[in-house]
């Protein structure tokens, strides 16, 4: 790569900036924290190489992020989740090196990632920990120089905090994810809306009177449940948490072992962050024409090696369709090859949700930069104030007003009206 950018085509850059500037409507949290960035300029003479979906919610946090004074390079975090005109519109107007196409393959992606660390970044955004792995694998020369980095999603912190707990991870990292006001809405909210989206725009198959199974029934599950069942469908869960097994039967869903939800199954998605959640057994019993998907951060959720060898032939009946053709004659549709099908087919989260784990974000590189030295390696959740500062303005722009609580205050004792 001799320039210092590579996407797919710069001509898309007109409408990439009106997808980001539509997108910004729905960010009053994130655009707020950018006019103060702007006046203070917090994070000036700070290089930050972000990994995280190019999607215009991104860009609206990269320009964020650049009004505070870093210099910022992003590139993908998934091959197939990039919106190449958002690419296009940050390299042509905000001159900010963009290292993402979608469909990119392997070795485009990890080179991407090589590139936004050719950058010498102060501070790593992560979406997955795929930075902070290159780092500590290829990119040790870095480390002295980090201040630290940032991880969005609930895989890249589990990896990261086996990472702490081997001892190899040499310096602080923000776990965005852990925010309330960022898995509590990104995930269910988000996840659960785009999701829907996704499978739809993939398909156009109607969900009503349909069985709609759930792998998992964690954050994201929960809100791709409760559209599915807005869409009429029957929604099985299917958990290895005891607890959230129960939670999802006395929410009112079915719950049952993958191997008889995916005999009954319409539609499957995943979204678990475990592997193989649906495998070669499951495949086995699904009915002709199941619709398989996933929304967990890495394409290992559904076992496509076990699909392929009980396949004989494959189709493409639609884009981001792959018909499985098994040795019976029973046709499985697999789903944007196992990746998040919410930013594959659709367009990632709504950019109102996104505008709180962004200014999560933008608020976590301040903090790491304000903090410099004093905190351990290791993982590091957000105080609780910056938390609640992030409700507090979204609850405002969104113009609803709360109570205080009364415990402290002077206040008459009410009458004894009943007993
Ligand atoms: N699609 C997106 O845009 C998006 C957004 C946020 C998070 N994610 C990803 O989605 C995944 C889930 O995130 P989350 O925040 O909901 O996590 P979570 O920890 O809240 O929930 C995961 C749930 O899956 C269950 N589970 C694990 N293995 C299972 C299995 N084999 N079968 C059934 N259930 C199983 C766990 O018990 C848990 O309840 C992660 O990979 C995360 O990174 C994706």
């Amino acid at each position: 790569m001799t320039k210092n950018y590579d996407i797919k085509d710069s001509n898309l850059a007109e409408q990439g900036r009106k997808r980001i500037d539509w997108a910004e409507n729905e960010m009053p949290v994130l655009r707020l924290i950018r006019e103060r960035f702007e006046r203070e300029r917090p994070l000036k003479g700070l290089r930050v190489s972000a990994c995280l979906h190019v999607t215009s919610e991104t860009a609206n946090l990269a320009r964020t992020l650049a009004a505070g004074g870093a210099d910022v390079v992003l590139c993908a975090s998934n091959p197939l989740s990039t919106q190449d005109d958002v690419a296009a519109a940050l390299v042509a107007y905000e001159e900010m090196p963009v290292y993402a196409i979608k469909g990119e393959d392997n070795a485009t992606y990890y080179n991407h990632i090589k590139a936004a660390l050719d950058h010498n970044p102060h501070i790593t955004m992560d979406d997955g920990a795929d930075l902070v792995s290159a780092v500590l694998k290829q990119r040790t020369d870095l480390i002295p120089d980090l201040v630290g980095s940032t991880e969005e999603t609930t895989t890249g912190v589990i990896r990261l905090k086996a990472m702490a707990a081997d001892g190899v991870l040499k310096f602080p990292v923000i776990a965005v994810n852990d925010s309330d006001t960022k898995h509590l809405f990104d995930n269910r909210y988000g996840t659960g809306q785009s999701t829907i989206d996704g499978i739809i725009r993939a398909t156009n198959v109607l969900l009503a009177g349909k069985t709609f199974v759930i792998g998992g029934y964690g954050w994201c599950a929960r809100g791709i449940a409760d559209r599915a069942r807005g869409h009429g469908a029957i929604v099985v869960v299917t958990e290895i948490d005891p607890i959230k097994a129960l939670e999802a039967a006395m929410d009112g869903f079915r719950v049952m072992p993958m191997i008889e939800a995916a005999r009954q199954a319409d539609f499957i998605c995943t979204a678990t962050g475990d592997i193989k959640v649906i495998d070669g057994e499951d495949f086995a019993v699904m009915k002709d024409g199941a619709i398989v998907a996933n929304s967990g951060h890495f394409n290992v959720e559904i076992d496509i090696p076990a699909l392929e060898a009980l396949s004989v032939e494959k189709r493409q009946p639609r884009p981001f369709i792959d018909q499985y053709i098994l040795k019976d004659g029973r046709r499985i549709n697999l789903l944007a090859e196992g990746r998040l099908i919410n930013l594959a087919s659709a367009e990632g989260h709504p950019s109102a949700v996104m505008d709180m784990s962004f200014a999560n974000q933008a608020l976590a590189a301040e903090f790491l930069l304000r903090n410099q030295g004093k905190l351990s390696a290791g993982v590091h959740a957000l105080p609780k104030d910056v938390d609640r500062e992030i409700a507090s303005l979204k609850l405002k722009a969104m113009g609803i007003a709360i109570d205080t609580c009364h415990r402290g205050r002077k206040a008459p004792r009410p009458e004894r009206v009943m007993g």
